[in-house]
């Protein structure tokens, strides 16, 4: 089975090409391009530019991904069956998207469908504008090469990135269930229950949620009040990790670790992100020459703060975690998203279910940040399990973005 994913929830395009052989793989592609220092100056993802760069990416990195897994063979003299009404239908599809039309256009006219069986895309949840992109090129491919569509949700991909194991993809029971799985990334943080992949065999419940900022965000906003740039997660992380326990210990920051006393599955950062901001308002702003609040904050003293919010982090989303595994005796734990690239996490999670005796998965660093390799994964778990595969296949005429889709 070959699937095409592809991936434009938030601020990266991703393509990749994952072929599959009974429980073994191959990635044939596996591009992601990232627009983060286009976001950078704004201290976040904004929509709008997110979708114009979408637009800009996604056919040259097709191209690049058929290329890479051979699958490109360009004919100059392609005849088109019906080319006008297609051509017409084409560009219905891609009304909304007059950068890509152009280039795709251009790439569909001269370049004959791959050998690939189906098309997987995230249709949510994620940034409206952002997936719609990725959608409607899904839409036109699938269209014009005749293609089926896996419509995939985000959050399940995350979580579908834990299956992939050095050149097998394991069986769905090798992690065993029940499962609570935490999902963390710059736009969710949730606690679910995972009784088995999603519908109809059992699927998943969502036990808690972020009542305000994700943990990812938390650690963006707060690396942006300290002017550390943007992504924050992996800058905060380097920087946590330049002290000592020690020195942290005589700087001695004190942040609060929001609802980890609560007997619930949710989750606040917002609170901690305003504790780093009144700490530095109090101690660490002076005016400069022109009366402007400027940070005055040494080396030290800002990677010891680093750590201790990275920490404040930590211990809530172990301890809810656990508290929930704990709860509904779950066998496993999955952690996935962006913010489990965290090295200090890891460890600090390996250590805990280690110590509390259950099973922990974290999928490779490179696929817990956004990728097209957990979209197509998601896709083949979908089409394997379901007893009516032909369910989970759309046509290009009924898949839509849903930004606020809920995992089930
Ligand atoms: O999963 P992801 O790529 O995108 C979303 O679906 O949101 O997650 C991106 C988030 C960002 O907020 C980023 O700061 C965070 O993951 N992140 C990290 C690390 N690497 C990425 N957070 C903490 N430590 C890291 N090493
Ligand atoms: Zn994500």
């Amino acid at each position: 089975m070959r699937i095409l994913a592809i991936e434009t929830s938030c601020d990266e395009t991703a393509i990749s090409i994952l072929e599959t052989k009974n429980n073994q793989y191959k990635i044939l592609a596996d591009l992601v391009s990232s627009q983060m220092k286009i976001h950078a100056p704004f201290g976040g993802v904004v929509p709008s530019l997110a979708r114009r760069e979408h637009q800009k990416n996604l056919t040259p990195l097709l191209i690049e991904a058929m290329e890479k897994a051979n699958l490109l063979k360009k004919n100059q003299e392609l005849k088109i069956k019906n080319y006008d009404s297609k051509f017409k239908i084409l560009n219905s599809i891609l009304e909304r998207e007059p950068n890509l039309l152009k280039d795709l256009t251009k790439f569909l006219k001269s370049c004959e469908a791959p050998d690939i069986d189906y098309i997987a895309v995230t249709v949510g949840p994620g940034l409206e504008p952002a997936l719609w992109t990725g959608v409607n090129f899904a839409k036109a491919i699938g269209y014009v090469w005749k293609k089926p569509i896996v419509p995939i949700n985000h959050i399940e991909a995350h979580i579908a990135a834990n299956w992939l194991k050095n050149n097998i993809l394991r069986q769905t029971q090798d992690i065993k269930m029940p499962a609570i799985c935490l999902v963390v990334s710059g736009g969710h943080t949730q606690l679910i229950l995972m009784n088995d992949f999603g519908p109809p065999t059992g699927g998943y419940k969502i036990l808690g949620e972020t009542r305000d900022d994700a943990a990812g965000e938390a650690f963006d906003k707060v690396a942006k009040l300290l002017n550390l740039g943007y992504p924050g997660g992996p800058i905060i992380a380097v920087r946590a990790a330049r002290i000592t326990n020690h020195e942290s210990q005589i700087m001695n920051f004190e942040l609060p670790r929001p609802m980890i006393n609560q007997k619930n599955y949710d989750f606040s950062f917002s609170g901690l992100k305003t504790a780093v901001l009144y700490l530095v308002k109090e101690k660490y702003l002076q005016p400069n020459k022109k009366g402007r609040p400027k940070l005055k904050i040494t080396k030290n003293e800002l990677n010891a703060l680093c750590a201790e919010f990275q920490q404040a982090v930590i211990d809530v989303l172990i301890s809810k975690t656990l508290h929930a595994a704990k709860t509904f005796n779950a066998r496993s734990v999955i952690v996935s998203g962006g913010v489990a690239a965290n090295d200090e996490l890891r460890e600090q999670f390996v250590a805990a279910t280690r110590k509390a005796k259950i099973n922990l998965f974290l999928p490779e660093k490179k696929y817990c940040t956004d990728n097209a390799v957990m979209i197509a994964l998601a896709a083949y778990y979908a089409l394997n399990l379901s007893k009516n595969k032909k369910s989970k296949l759309k046509s290009w005429k009924q898949i839509k973005a849903e930004a606020n889709l809920r995992i089930r």
